[in-house]
């Protein structure tokens, strides 16, 4: 494919119909941009696809395909004239990811190696990537910024730090071989994402018991859950629990729209491959989630101290400095709107997507 064939409005989403990919889905569609969702729904239903094309209006391509299925990805681009990948494909959760470590490396880092390479063939070098806050590792900072060491804890968090450091070196070695395309590469670490659009049609629909807080808090307070674990309350906080930055996820997949643009513009024109944190700035402890969670719903959160989960930080909040100053975003949703949201979407689908 030659660049007269891509079109810059035609994006590619891996992992879009999962939790962060269908919000972004919603964005991308609403602000004009066409979209081609590639997923091998190992996490996720084709339902969240039809919501996103009932809450915009507007059709989008989904092709059911394992990224790591290069010949797949390879008659993707022949076909769709696709400008920028949006790479949110993965597998995520932490206790897996330290059972079946294999796993993890062949779906997260092998799978971004066949994106890339089918990216390349196909001369397409625009990508967004989903990173995390987990990169950071067990620092002894509580605010994070960009550039503090990489070294994460688990074989999840590992594996974003390789993917990290395959695209940095991908886009590096375009200096090396002036490349006339250059790679240009966001890498958007993610805090903790939250919440689900406004109309309650689309949201986070876990898999079995929930890993994460708000997902275990909601499904406790629809009565699937009987009592909510606080894991350690000795923690050296202002009240001992766990204390992070949560951040809604409209928020977040607008930043990504922010990253598209900002690849197309001046500050990438030679390329370039730079991480941006996308979090608020604001740490929550999990008994003012808990707090937040009764006020807003009315519903009482059933509770016990427990101890502390193996490898959890006491706190861990993003510094937002540089995606303001670089890509002009920044959070604008509170920890009210994140909460009111999660509850709409878990009133409205008790039971998740039902296919
Ligand atoms: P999710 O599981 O809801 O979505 C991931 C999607 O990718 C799913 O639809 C799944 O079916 C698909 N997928 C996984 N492996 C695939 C493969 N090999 N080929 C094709 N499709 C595949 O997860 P999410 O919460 O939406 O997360 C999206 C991305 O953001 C992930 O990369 C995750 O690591 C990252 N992230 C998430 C969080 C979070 O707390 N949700 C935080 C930081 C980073
Ligand atoms: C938040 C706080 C817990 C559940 C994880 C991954 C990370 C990232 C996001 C993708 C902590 C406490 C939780 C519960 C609790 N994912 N908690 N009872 O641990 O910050 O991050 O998800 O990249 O990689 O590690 O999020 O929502 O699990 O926990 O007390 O049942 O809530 O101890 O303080 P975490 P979380």
């Amino acid at each position: 494919m030659n660049q007269n064939s891509i079109n810059h409005k035609n994006i590619l989403v891996t992992g879009g119909a999962g939790y962060v990919g269908s919000h972004a889905c919603v964005e991308l569609l609403q602000s004009g941009f066409n979209v081609v969702v590639v997923d091998n729904l190992c996490n996720s239903k084709t339902e969240s696809l039809s919501r996103v094309q009932h809450i915009t209006g507007r059709p989008l391509t989904f092709y059911q395909h394992d990224i790591r299925d290069k010949s797949a990805l390879a008659d993707i681009f022949a076909k769709e004239a696709i400008s920028t990948v949006m790479h949110f494909a993965g597998l995520k959760a932490v206790g897996e990811s330290c059972e079946k470590p294999a796993l993890y490396y062949d779906n997260n880092v092998y799978g971004t190696l066949a994106l890339t390479e089918a990216m390349a063939d196909a001369n397409v070098k625009k990508l967004v990537f989903s990173s995390s806050a987990t990169v950071y590792g067990a620092s002894d900072c509580r605010q994070y910024s960009e550039d503090l060491p990489l070294g994460a804890i688990n074989p999840y968090g590992r594996s974003k730090v390789m993917i990290e450091a395959v695209l940095r070196d991908l886009s590096a070695a375009d200096t090396i071989n002036q490349h006339k395309s250059p790679w240009k590469i966001a890498l958007l670490r993610y805090f903790n994402p939250i919440g689900a659009h406004e109309s309650g049609q689309i949201g986070e629909d876990p898999d079995g018991i929930p890993n994460n807080l708000l997902p275990y808090i909601s499904q406790v307070a629809i009565g699937k859950l009987a009592q909510l674990s606080v894991f350690g309350n000795d923690y050296p906080t202002p009240d001992g629990t766990g204390i992070r930055d949560y951040i809604h996820v409209v928020d977040l997949v607008k930043g990504h729209i922010k990253a598209i643009n900002a690849l197309e513009g001046e500050a990438f024109k030679s390329g370039g491959c730079k991480a941006y944190n996308l979090g608020t700035g604001q740490g929550y402890s999990v008994l003012e989630m808990i707090n937040a969670f009764e006020t807003v719903t009315g519903q009482r959160i059933n509770y016990k101290i427990a101890p502390r989960r193996t490898g959890d930080l006491a706190e861990c909040f993003a510094n937002p400095a540089l995606a303001l100053k670089e890509l002009g975003w920044k959070a604008e949703k509170n920890l009210d709107d994140m909460v009111a949201d999660t509850w709409n979407w878990q009133t409205k689908n008790p039971q998740g997507y039902i296919q």
